[in-house]
Formats: C-alpha cells, structure tokens, sequence
C-alpha cells in the first residue's frame, strides 16, 4: 500500500513511523514532512492546507490511505475534499472538525447531550460579557472562538484582567472577529484521552499527559508542549471507564445524531476535578505531543485501524505495558523569537527515539528550523526508566542553541 502523511511535525513523524512498523505498508509519502521524517518517508513540497494539490498529487500516485495531521488542513476541509475525489482518507470532515475549530459547538453539543464539562456561556457583546464575568467567581476562564493556535485560552484572576481580555477579543478583534465562551475554573491533573471514532465506534488509545509550560516547575510561558509520557499512574481504570462511558462515546454517537459523524481521532482533554471528570476541550486530531508516546505503545498495526475507521469496519487495538517519556529540545528563546539554521550533532549517538519537530538537512547537516526541534523518547518497564533513558540520550545530543525541561513526568514520579 502506497500511503500519504500530511503535516511536518513530531506528531508526523510518529504516524510515519508507525506506518513503517506496518507490513502493508510499501511506500510512505509526506507532505510536507521534515529532515527526521525524509529517513522514513519520500517528502513532498506541498503545505498542509494546499489540499486540491495534496487530493491530485494523491490520485495521481495512486495513493490508497491519506492521514492527515494538523488541524489546519481539517480546517480548511481536506478531508471533503479527497472524499469527494474518491479517495481514501484518515481524519474528520470539516463539519465535524467544529468540535474543535468552534468552542461553541463543542460546548453546545456537552451541554445538549449532558457530557460533563465546566459551567459556560457564550458572548459577542462586550457589555453583556462583562456583566456575566463580574457575577461568576475568579479566576474566568476565557475562550476566544476560533483556531487560535492555543492562543485564545486566558485564565483572568481578576476582574481587571478579564476585562482587558474581553476587550482584547470582541472590541478589538485581535484574534479577528469572534465571539467568547466564558467558563468556571476547574482544577485538577489534566490528561488526554484519544480514542480511534468512526461514527459510534470508539476504540480507545492509552493515556497520556503533555506539559505546556516552558521551563521545570512549570513555570514560564505556556507552549505547544515540552513533554509528555504515558501510562498515568494517577488515572484509574474506573476513570477510564468514566471517561470513555461518559463522554468519549456519548460524543461520538452525539455527533452522529447532529448529522456530522465524527471519523478519525477525537482528543479529550479532560480533567480529573474533585466533582470528577470533566472535558477541558476536544481535539478533532491526534495530539501533538501526546501522540509520540502513545503511538510506540501500540502493538496493533496501525494500517487496519486507519483503514478501519475510513471504511467503517471493526478493528481490535493491542499495546505494550512498557513506558514511554518524550522530552522536547527547543530553539533558545521559544515559544518566543528564536534563531533557526543551528547545527546539530551526535543524533547518531542516541539509542532512543527520536522524532523531528522542525528540523531541515542542508548538505550533509541537521540544522534546526523550528520553535520545537526534536523529541527524544525514552522507554521502559516504568516511567522512572523511561525518564533516565531519554535524559542520558539528550545529554549525547550536542547543539549550542537548545534548551529542554528535565522534570518531564513530576506528576507521576516526583
Ligand atoms: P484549551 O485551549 O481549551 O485546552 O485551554 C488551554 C488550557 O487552559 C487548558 O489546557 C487548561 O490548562 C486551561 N483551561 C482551559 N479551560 C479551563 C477551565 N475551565 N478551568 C481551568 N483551566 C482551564
Ligand atoms: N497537546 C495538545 C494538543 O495537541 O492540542
């Protein structure tokens, strides 16, 4: 089988990788992929939401499963796209990737169909925003409506805050125009539950947790994600259960009763609150970087699951006990600016995996391209193990200007 990946993160190159696991698989495409994925898989200078180029270039080479990435092609309607070419893709039509590109549907839809997720409402109006914020308590939780690369989300500890959000958002626009969901705070360990959905199949994936914020201790920035690791200790079975009885499989059905019926990977992220678990947000795609430890973890070849949501089929998944722990090597200075063009050695030295995140091969040299560079993932039989593996590799990885946190996991380990 001849397939094509679109996107060019680590998220990416972990769904190559898989891929090449698979028996089924002869040739890998991606597009556009980056200088870690071009050792798996033919790269292709097309962008990720050029979808009319990505639909002819896969029905000119004969490609039979596309999976997409990024939540940008979804966005932009890839998927209907290829469908409507008669091609075979991986990934939710752009109606039903409103569960994640629209925050009022998605809690519109927890709310009709009684899925647990914080009490919320949705404003245009300044005025009426404002009055709404100062009847709740602190700290607001505001959504700006829309993909706003997790931009949008500001957690306001105080009324003035807030209130320069709201300006931010509906008087000025800064994100375009747009409405707000505001939201109570919840508190609590969050974790991403992904689950396999084609339309009322559901088929779970094992857990995992990211960490946002840029340095150790969770302090600085927030970011796309510094880390993340997989199983969680501090999430039962019976939470799992909860989650996936309560919410992942309440949603998909829901989906189908609204007449968008959800195929690809839906993303929880959930919270483990002290009123139990409530949904944080949905995802209408694999997480990034949840996905480079969960997607090693799978024992299944991951060509039947594909192929069994795009042709609604049933499938069976398998994963290993072990434990994976991923730690990101970013550009000095992100999330904000960044030099990019640095050399980097010694990836040859490393026993883990690892997976690019923006890196680029000029000559004969890796050199950094991006905010988020590379991904090392440690294994083992605990994430103790896990952790020290991938901290032993990253100190082999030599490269002036990158920086990572070293305490990837505290939740679970310290
Ligand atoms: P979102 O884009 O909705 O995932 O929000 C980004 C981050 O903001 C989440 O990962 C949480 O850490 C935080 N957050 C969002 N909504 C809430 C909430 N209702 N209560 C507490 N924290 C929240
Ligand atoms: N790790 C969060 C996301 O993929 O949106």
């Amino acid at each position: 089988m001849k397939v094509l990946v679109i996107g060019s993160g680590g998220r990416e190159h972990a769904i190559v990788d898989a891929l090449a696991r698979s028996p089924q698989v002869e040739k890998i495409f991606c597009a556009p992929g980056n200088a870690g994925i071009a050792q798996q898989a033919e790269c292709i200078a097309i962008r990720e939401t050029e979808i009319e180029r990505l639909r002819d270039f896969a029905t000119e080479n004969n490609i039979e499963l596309t999976v997409v990435g990024p939540e940008a092609a979804l966005a932009v309607g890839v998927v209907d796209c290829f469908k409507a070419a008669g091609l075979r893709i991986f990934g939710p039509s752009k109606a039903a990737t409103r569960i994640e590109s629209s925050k009022e549907f998605a809690k519109d839809l927890m709310a009709r169909y009684n899925v647990p997720t914080a009490a919320y409402r949705s404003f245009t109006d300044y005025t009426e925003a404002q009055a709404y914020v100062a009847s709740r308590p602190l700290p607001a939780v505001l959504k700006y409506d829309g993909l706003a690369a997790g931009k949008g989300v500001v957690i306001a500890e105080t009324l003035a805050e807030a209130e320069s959000a709201l300006k931010d958002m509906l008087l000025d626009d800064k994100f375009g125009e747009g409405k707000v969901v505001i939201e109570d705070f919840l508190t609590g360990p969050e974790f991403s539950f992904m689950c396999f959905v084609s339309g009322t199949k559901v088929w779970p994936m094992v857990l995992a947790q990211d960490h946002k914020r840029a340095y150790d201790g969770d302090k600085g920035p927030n970011t796309g994600g510094m880390g993340a690791y997989s199983p969680l200790p501090f999430i039962t079975a019976e939470d799992e259960e909860y989650a996936l009885e309560k919410i992942l499989k309440p949603v998909a059905e829901a989906m189908v009763a609204e007449g968008c019926p959800f195929e690809g990977v839906l993303y929880g992220g959930l919270m483990k609150t002290p009123q139990g678990i409530k949904v944080i947000e949905f995802n209408a795609r694999f997480g990034d970087p949840e996905t480079e430890v969960v997607l090693p973890r799978l024992k299944s070849d991951i060509v039947e699951i594909f192929c069994a949501v795009a042709d609604n089929k049933d499938a069976q998944l398998e994963w290993y006990n072990d434990a994976t722990l991923g730690i990101v090597l970013a550009s000095k200075g992100y999330p904000e600016a960044y030099e990019k063009g640095v050399e980097i050695k010694g990836l040859d030295t490393v026993e883990s995996t690892i997976y690019h995140m923006g890196t680029k091969r000029i000559d004969n040299r890796i050199v950094t391209a991006g905010g988020r560079v590379l991904f090392v993932i440690g294994r083992g039989a605990n994430l103790t193990e896990a952790r020290e593996n991938a901290l032993r590799d990253i100190a082999r990885i030599d490269c002036d200007n990158l920086f990572h946190r070293s305490d990837i996991g505290h939740w679970a380990l310290d």
